[in-house]
């Protein structure tokens, strides 16, 4: 109910404020839980828990909470294991990836996440419940960053929101960085677009650092956020680092979150067998 409400108020607002078609939800993220490991649980920090019997009312406080992953507790696993005092439902801030070092066996628990396929790369940083992220630090031009974002199944990341440019300029500085390009862009000179295709326009938070955006879009026609929190148009052709956003996909093929960690495990074990 809360969920459609919301999602009504928000077609209502951005109908209001839309000067070009805007979607429904411009953000990158889906709100699909997908069952990432049986009896696994991530000890990853929890935004909200509930005991609920249904793993769909699970999800939906989920996705109410902006949970990036769930740990949910089914009705069979309460029977065969000891659930007193737990709660079976526990929304998570963060999602695993890969390697998923922030789960451990556990029995009463099956483990879902919105990261599924592919699992987001071992070198993410995850934003609580905004999302996960990785910096290219390689510093390139828009289209070779873009490029380096899709084969990590990113995109270049949405900063159209106070906590969007807020979190995401302690990740630049985090990462000792000054500037990193974001998914922002114009085109032949026209108002910003975000990656996914939706105008600047329809959203009302701007960051915009004095003397930007310049006159001349055709040639200052990308965005990088500054680690003061603003936004600073620039040419698209110059180096600078880019921030991806991870695209929440599924389906989930099981085992591929333990691949990084089970290979350097069988290495190891290769090395051994060899020196004996
Ligand atoms: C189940 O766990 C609770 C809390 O950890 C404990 O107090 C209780 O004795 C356990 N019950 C059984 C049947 O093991
Ligand atoms: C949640 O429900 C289960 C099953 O009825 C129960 O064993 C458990 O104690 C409840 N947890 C809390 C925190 O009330
Ligand atoms: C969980 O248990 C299985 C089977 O006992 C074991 O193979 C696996 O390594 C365990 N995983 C972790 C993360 O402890
Ligand atoms: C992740 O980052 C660490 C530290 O910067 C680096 O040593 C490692 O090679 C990176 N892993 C991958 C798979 O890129
Ligand atoms: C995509 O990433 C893989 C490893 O993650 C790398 O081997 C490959 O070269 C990359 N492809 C491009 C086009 O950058
Ligand atoms: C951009 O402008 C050029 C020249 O004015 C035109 O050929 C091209 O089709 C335009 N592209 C878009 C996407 O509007
Ligand atoms: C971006 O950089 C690549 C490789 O250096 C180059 O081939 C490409 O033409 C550049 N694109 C733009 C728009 O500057």
């Amino acid at each position: 109910m809360f969920l459609l409400l919301l999602l009504l108020l928000s077609i209502d607002y951005k109908t209001v404020n839309a000067k070009s078609e805007c979607s429904v939800d411009g953000q990158v993220r889906s709100p699909k839980y997908h069952l990432i490991e049986k009896c696994y649980r991530s000890k990853l920090g929890i935004v909200t828990k509930a005991n609920f019997t249904s793993l769909t009312s699970c999800q939906r406080l989920g996705f109410e909470k902006k949970a990036l992953a769930i740990n949910f507790s089914p009705q069979e696993a309460w029977s065969e294991y000891n659930v007193t005092g737990r709660y079976t439902c526990e929304v998570l801030k963060c999602a695993e990836a890969d390697g998923g070092l922030s789960m451990v066996n556990d029995s009463r628990y099956d483990y879902y996440s919105i990261y599924g396929k592919p699992v987001p790369h071992v070198n993410s940083t995850c934003v609580p419940t905004l999302g996960m992220f990785y910096i290219l630090t390689k510093k390139q031009n828009y289209s070779q960053g873009f490029r380096d974002c899709k084969n990590i199944s990113g995109l270049p990341a949405d900063v159209t929101s106070e906590q969007r440019t807020d979190s995401l300029a302690q990740l630049i500085a985090g990462a000792s960085l000054e500037v990193a390009f974001v998914g922002l862009r114009s085109k032949n000179g026209s108002g910003f677009f975000s990656v996914t295709g939706d105008a600047l326009d329809c959203t009302t938070y701007r960051a915009w650092q004095p003397g930007s955006p310049r006159k001349a879009r055709d040639k200052y026609d990308c965005v990088l956020l500054t680690r003061s929190r603003t936004w600073v148009t620039t040419p698209c052709k110059k180096n600078y680092p880019m921030i991806c956003e991870i695209v929440p996909g599924g389906p989930y093929k099981r085992g591929s979150i333990f691949a990084s960690r089970m290979k350097p495990e069988t290495n190891m074990e290769n090395k051994n067998d060899e020196e004996f």
